[in-house]
């Protein structure tokens, strides 16, 4: 089956003046129709670059990115797009934001709040559907933000360290309610992360970058099943597997020096 998304012999450079900076290198990777795909690697290794090329916020130097066989030429509502710090309109209420990209999608009214409401509810906002983001917390304003890109019901959802801000408790939370979701309705999801853990309990792959140039370093299959309950948080399996993703991360440098 031909991949959903396909990034082939991608290169960006950017021109810092009189240097040019390769933030990725001739990276290639497919990601299959519903699969489940984080990144991690150290910082400025390109990951956000990466998904920005998907999202179709930056454009390859050379090489192509392919969503369903097309090029990628902007941005589009088959891909949901959550970036660390939340983009709310801050001129609307919680549930105004939620539903503005149903109403941009010409979804009807009441359809609209429905679809609204029990997202707000997934993110644990019900008590605040009618508070503008400045009245929340950072927490909660980038809980709104993956409400409103859920609302809208992509085909792939880009996420750039979409829980990076959040408290441990509501970290996991959302990792578990994200994993349920995706359980019962398939996505293509492209998930960066800084943290080890969050990689490996949500993926069906981890692909590890390295830096200078941005480049994939390893990618590790990770066969645990699902739904991925605390027992298998906790399963020997699940252990092996983070070493293994941390020991690539961590001792990149190594490998590259005696490689
Ligand atoms: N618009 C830009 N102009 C110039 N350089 C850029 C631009 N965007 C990114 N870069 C550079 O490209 C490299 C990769 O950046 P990128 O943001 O993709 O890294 P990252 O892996 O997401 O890092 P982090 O984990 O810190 O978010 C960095 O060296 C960065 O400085
Ligand atoms: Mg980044």
């Amino acid at each position: 089956m031909n991949p959903k998304i396909a990034v082939d012999g991608v290169t960006k450079t950017f021109d810092l003046g009189r240097e040019r900076l390769v933030a990725l290198d001739d990276v290639s990777l497919e990601i299959a129709d519903n699969e489940f795909v984080t990144v991690v690697g150290p910082s400025g290794c390109g990951k956000s670059t990466l998904l920005n090329i998907l999202a179709g916020l930056e454009h390859p130097s050379a090489g192509r990115a392919l969503v369903d066989g097309v090029p990628v030429s902007g941005p589009g509502p088959d891909r949901g797009v959550i970036f660390q710090q939340y983009a709310l309109f801050p001129w609307l209420t919680v549930r105004g934001n939620v539903e503005f990209g149903l109403k941009i999608a010409g979804v009807p009214r009441a359809e609209r709040r429905a679809r609204a409401e029990h997202f707000i509810d997934v993110v644990g906002l019900a008590d605040f559907a009618d508070v503008l983001p400045k009245a929340l917390s950072g927490g909660m304003r980038q809980r709104c933000a993956i409400a409103r890109a859920y609302a809208v019901n992509p085909e792939i959802l880009l996420m750039d360290e979409p829980f990076g801000a959040l408290d441990a408790l509501t970290r996991v939370k959302l990792q578990e309610q994200l994993l349920s979701t995706w359980d019962r309705e398939r996505r293509t999801v492209l998930f960066i992360t800084h943290d080890v853990d969050e990689a490996v309990y949500l993926a069906d792959r981890v692909v590890v970058m390295a830096s200078r140039p941005g480049r994939i370093h390893d990618v590790v299959e990770v066969d645990l099943p699902h739904p991925r309950t605390e027992e298998v948080r906790l399963s020997a399996e699940f252990t092996a597997l983070r070493n293994r993703v941390w020991n690539s991360v961590y001792h990149q440098d190594t490998v590259e020096r005696t490689s």
